[in-house]
């Protein structure tokens, strides 16, 4: 099948008891069992539960993988994957990246015993000097949030492989739509599902594909034991959204494009961060990689102040200032004050995530409304 195909009809069957042809919404905690372990797949649904199996089984079409395993958010499917880890071991991150999964690995992680080294993966040899006995795990997200870097999934994969280091690439910005990481090596694909694939701002779900059927085996031990599992609407929302997500992602890309080229020529611009640029220095990467650049972006002012960003940020009338992206309607967002502010300012400076950067998740309006409301904000 095809991926639009995929998207409306993988692991979708007709249910059973009465032929509907949308997956029900197993509203239930547990399963009545005929004898002590005589049961029809599902005990508890902490374990298990259709409606999520349903979801794991069509992320993993999508994904081209062959297991998926969902989680009540994108934090806590990166939490399991860290739970692979024990006291000692280390992984190599990326220095871009969503400030929640960084909250996550030095507030958190860090003080278990995991060493962590944030590393500039544009180049992605200079992850070469980091590995060693202890390395485990290497973590990118590509595009990044939000500076909309490109990293080189094929080469990092190419590097870690033979040391049997595992490869788990976020990616949420791309979905799959644009970007299959299990096809260019990576071990794991982690998604925030609150994100495009969800696509409608409704629901806060995460997600992992993968191949290896021990590892998966170890990530379900991880998932039930621990919990943070989502409910069966939330999953159901999600395979509502799945099946639309190549129509908006072409609207996305499309209205990006638009925005990115507008936002350059306006004369108060500074820089603007979109990795569909021929200049843009992930260009040749994302070409390989990925199949469309998306509608994230990212923009400073020529006026690099943060009251000159707050005047933006506070003026557009269609984007909404929200944290979050990937849903129907645009939003604007401040990284440095909310989606990025548990990275400390002088670690967010050094790594180019500026005071004035705005970020952008152009939506499916329009795009002339788009174009006409960031004019008269950014003026
Ligand atoms: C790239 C990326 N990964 C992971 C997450 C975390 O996902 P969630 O908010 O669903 O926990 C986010 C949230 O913004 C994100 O942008």
């Amino acid at each position: 099948m095809k991926l639009s195909t995929k998207l409306i009809h993988a692991g979708i069957e007709p249910d059973p008891s009465t032929g509907a042809i949308m997956t029900p919404i197993y509203q239930t905690s547990t399963y009545v069992q005929s004898a002590p372990g005589q049961n029809k797949g599902y005990e508890y649904a902490r374990s298990q539960n259709p409606t999520r199996k349903v979801l794991e089984t069509a992320l993993a079409h999508i994904e081209n993988g062959k297991h998926g395993l969902c989680f009540s958010s994108g934090v806590a499917a990166t939490d399991a994957v860290l739970r692979l880890l024990v006291p000692g071991d280390e992984v190599i991150a990326a220095n871009d990246m969503y400030g929640g999964t960084y909250r996550l690995f030095t507030k958190l992680f860090e003080k278990m015993g995991i060493k962590f080294h944030f590393i500039n993966m544009q180049n992605a040899e200079n992850i070469k000097p980091y590995i060693n006995a202890n390395t485990k795990l290497i973590w990118a997200e590509t595009p990044t949030n939000p500076l909309m870097n490109i990293i080189d999934i094929a080469a990092l994969a190419a590097i870690g492989k033979p040391k049997g280091v595992l490869l788990c690439v976020d990616n949420t910005f791309a979905s799959p739509y644009l970007q299959n990481p299990l096809d260019l090596g990576a071990d794991i694909v982690l998604h925030s599902a609150t994100k495009y694939l969800g696509g409608h701002s409704d629901v806060i779900h995460g997600c992992l594909v993968l191949n290896d059927t021990e590892l998966r085996d170890q990530l379900y031990f991880i998932q039930k034991s621990v919990g943070a599992v989502p409910g069966p609407q939330d999953c159901f929302l999600v395979l509502r959204g799945l099946k639309t997500l190549h129509v908006r992602m072409d609207r996305h890309c499309a209205n990006g494009e638009v925005i990115a080229r507008m936002l350059r020529d306006l004369p108060a611009i500074g820089k603007v961060y979109w990795c569909g640029f021929e200049d843009h220095p992930g260009y040749a990467i994302a070409k390989k990689q990925m199949r469309g650049f998306g509608g994230m972006m990212s923009f400073t002012l020529k006026d690099d102040s943060p009251e000159a960003a707050l005047k933006v940020l506070s003026s557009t009338k269609v984007f909404a200032l929200a944290e979050s992206l990937g849903g129907v309607e645009s939003l604007i967002n401040h990284p440095a004050t909310m989606t990025h502010a548990s990275i400390p300012r002088e670690e967010r400076i050094r790594n180019g995530l500026s005071d004035s950067l705005i970020r952008l998740s152009v939506g499916i309006e329009d795009v002339e409304d788009l174009v006409d409301d960031l004019r008269q904000a950014i003026g």
